[in-house]
């Protein structure tokens, strides 16, 4: 499939950030665009980071919790037996 349209895509970690790929402007509360050296970076939603609004592993010493969501693929382990972060492969490029 071939597009003309930037891809990006936003994963909800389970008690964790946003995980942002791809072609995505990040902006500051002021407008101004956020550094961002890599195409993939973990926004803070638990509000401890030190570095917003990239996530800084804060919530993990607040034990920040989204008891409201659902695993992504149930038939993966649930959590606490896999990493926190979301190891799937990043969406593909279009070509
Ligand atoms: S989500 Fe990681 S520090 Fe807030």
């Amino acid at each position: 499939m071939t597009t003309d349209r930037p891809w990006a895509s936003v994963t909800a970690c389970p008690h964790g950030p946003l995980l942002v790929r791809g072609d995505v402007e990040i902006l500051l509360p002021d407008g101004s665009p956020a550094p961002r050296r890599r195409s993939t970076v973990a926004l803070c939603r638990c509000g401890a980071s030190g570095i917003k609004p990239y996530c800084d592993g804060s919530h993990k010493v607040i034990g920040f919790r989204t008891e409201d969501e659902q695993p992504a693929h149930p038939e993966r382990p649930e959590h606490g037996e896999r990493p926190e972060h979301d190891e799937r492969p990043a969406p593909r490029s279009p070509r």
